[in-house]
């Protein structure tokens, strides 16, 4: 098995994650259901390398405005170097939880992947409600890691595996089903989730996005599995034929 995650820069990770197969078809998908129309502002919280920002840019076009924020200071410098082509796109350097945005001052609001880092997504998604305009509509993609499911001829160690990593990686590893109820608790009328299940067969791939090594190691230390089931796992991820997936869901709400 290739582990090169841990030696790359998280950029280098997110860049490729966003341009493998399964990470551009559900960004084209959540996109095109966003509407944006060329003229509109449109915010991308937690924009990191700037995945999304040239698509948000090409479909607001040249009398558009795109915002990206983001918290971590080289992804912004990194996004600010990728969208150079772009002059209606502005990145800064910010926290999702205080927007400096006006309040009702957007049309769309854009999120990938974010929520399930941050320490509080209702606080989040109350700020994105409140930089919306009325008729605005916020797009949350977010992975749900309780779907994460790998097949194992003993099912007990990829629960394991999983239940570690809700418990201890991700901070809200179960934020793709609960995005719906925080946008009504926060007044947003949610129009439409759409669930992205990605398949991974191929090992190399899969270690990329979920990166096996390491977490197993971190899962032995911390108990969830034995040095032994540990070791049996990793042996089985390497030579056996592979699946691994997981639901992404997007969930698209509405300020009224
Ligand atoms: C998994 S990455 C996704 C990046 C990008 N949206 C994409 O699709 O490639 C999560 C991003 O959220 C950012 N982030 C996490 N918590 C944040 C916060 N409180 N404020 C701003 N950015 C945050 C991280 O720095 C990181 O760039």
């Amino acid at each position: 098995m290739a582990i090169t995650w841990e030696a790359e820069r998280p950029s280098d990770y997110l860049t490729r994650l966003a341009s493998s197969d399964f990470g551009s078809a559900y960004k084209s998908l959540v996109l095109a259901e966003l509407g944006l129309q060329p003229g509109a502002t449109v915010v991308d919280l937690g924009c990191g390398p700037a995945a999304d920002l040239a698509p948000l840019a090409r479909a607001v076009g040249s009398a558009g405005r795109v915002v990206g924020i983001d918290h971590d200071a080289s992804a912004v410098a990194i996004a600010a170097q990728a969208t150079l082509a772009h002059p209606q796109v502005e990145v800064e350097v910010g926290d999702v939880h205080r927007l400096t945005l006006a309040t009702g001052s957007v049309d769309r609001v854009h999120t990938d992947r974010v929520l399930q880092h941050v320490d509080d997504p209702d606080a989040v998604i109350a700020e994105a409600a409140r930089i919306m305009r009325p008729g605005g509509v916020a797009a949350f993609a977010e992975p749900d890691w309780g779907t994460l499911v790998i097949d194992s001829p003993d099912p007990s160690i990829p629960e394991a595996y999983r239940r570690f990593i809700c418990d201890q990686v991700i901070r809200n590893a179960r934020i793709g089903r609960q995005v719906p109820a925080l946008c009504e608790h926060n007044g947003l009328t949610v129009s439409r989730v759409l669930p992205v299940t990605g398949v991974f067969r191929d090992v190399a791939t899969a270690d990329r996005v979920f990166g096996f090594q390491r977490v197993t190691h971190r899962a032995v230390e911390a108990g969830y599995l034995t040095a032994g089931d540990g070791a049996a796992w990793l042996s089985h991820l390497r030579s056996a034929s592979l699946f691994v997936s997981l639901t992404l869901f997007a969930t698209f709400a509405e300020r009224s």
